[in-house]
């Protein structure tokens, strides 16, 4: 299976770092936020992705590429470990790059990459959500994916507070943590929500969805939304919601970006004085 990573947005939430600098770049301890997405999509068995990039976004494909003059100089400095670190980067999967012109919503990102995937299902990693769990999100998604033959989306129970930053599912239960979904509703009031479970940037898509998405009119903020794609599938066919296992972080969001690098730091041995760091501060 192919995957579509967009990473095309203007990431306006996090400004001003990301006035001239890929939200997707953002460190994660010492990882940028894209590559624990390719490393997601490597570990659950895909090695051909596309990387949908912009104006400013070239950063990701050097990032992907060999460094050469870095080895060089690794290499004579004797820094056996940072060098294959190094290499190994450039050597994840083969990765294609498809800029989109314009920011003209995630729907016309997805709808950008469309050539490179013919008939085929293809998964969908949005370049600044990561998910922490112990088998790769995407692979979830893939196993369900192979037993129901249709388009299923990630989604996770979020607070009532909560629904209006997400895309919303309204659904009947099908078995443990698989869903039939009847509508999607994106953005919506507390009061209006149909459930509270969100859309959380992991999908399986079939390829029809492309012939929707180029019919899609621009809705909110000018956008090929592609929550108004999925409603126009889901007339004509089934698409499944899957709660998987995980935590999942919006790196366009800077209090999630703080808390993930908090979780991960916590998590390296070289680190740990930080637990009291965080003890002292806390208590200051
Ligand atoms: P977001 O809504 O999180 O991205 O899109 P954004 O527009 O960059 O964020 P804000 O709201 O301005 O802070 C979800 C994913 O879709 C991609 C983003 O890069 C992100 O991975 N995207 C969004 C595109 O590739 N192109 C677009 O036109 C919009």
């Amino acid at each position: 299976m192919k995957a579509i990573i967009p990473a095309a947005g203007l990431g306006t939430r996090f400004l001003p770092m990301t006035k001239n600098s890929p939200k997707e770049m953002l460190p994660v301890v010492d990882k940028p936020a894209i590559q624990y997405v390719v490393e997601e999509a490597v570990n659950s068995g895909i090695n051909d992705i596309v990387i949908v990039t912009g104006r400013g976004k070239e950063v990701i494909e050097n990032h992907f590429d060999v460094a050469y003059e870095l080895e060089k100089i690794l290499e004579k400095r004797n820094k056996y470990e940072m060098l294959k670190e190094v290499r190994r980067i450039a050597e994840l999967a083969d990765i294609y790059y498809i800029r989109q012109k314009e920011p003209l919503g995630l729907g016309h990102a997805i709808y950008v990459a469309r050539k490179h995937i013919h008939d085929e299902a293809f998964a969908v990693l949005l370049g600044d959500d990561i998910i922490i769990s112990e088998k790769p999100c995407i692979a979830q998604l893939i196993e369900v994916h192979k037993k129901v033959n249709a388009s299923i989306i990630g989604v996770k129970r979020v607070s009532k507070e909560d629904v209006s930053k997400y895309g919303i599912i309204k659904y009947s239960k099908i078995d443990e943590n698989l869903y039939r979904i009847e509508e999607l509703v994106e953005k919506p009031s507390p009061d209006e929500a149909p459930s509270d479970m969100a859309v959380m940037g992991r999908y399986v898509l079939m390829p029809k969805l492309f012939e929707y998405l180029g019919r899609a009119k621009p809705g909110k903020n000018e956008e090929i939304q592609l929550t108004d794609a999925l409603n126009e599938m889901l007339q004509e066919e089934e698409i499944y919601a899957y709660e998987f296992d995980g935590k999942r972080y919006d790196l366009g969001n800077k209090l999630d970006w703080i808390k993930i690098n908090v979780e991960m730091a916590l998590k390296r041995e070289e680190f740990t004085t930080l637990k009291d760091f965080l003890r002292e501060l806390i208590k200051s």
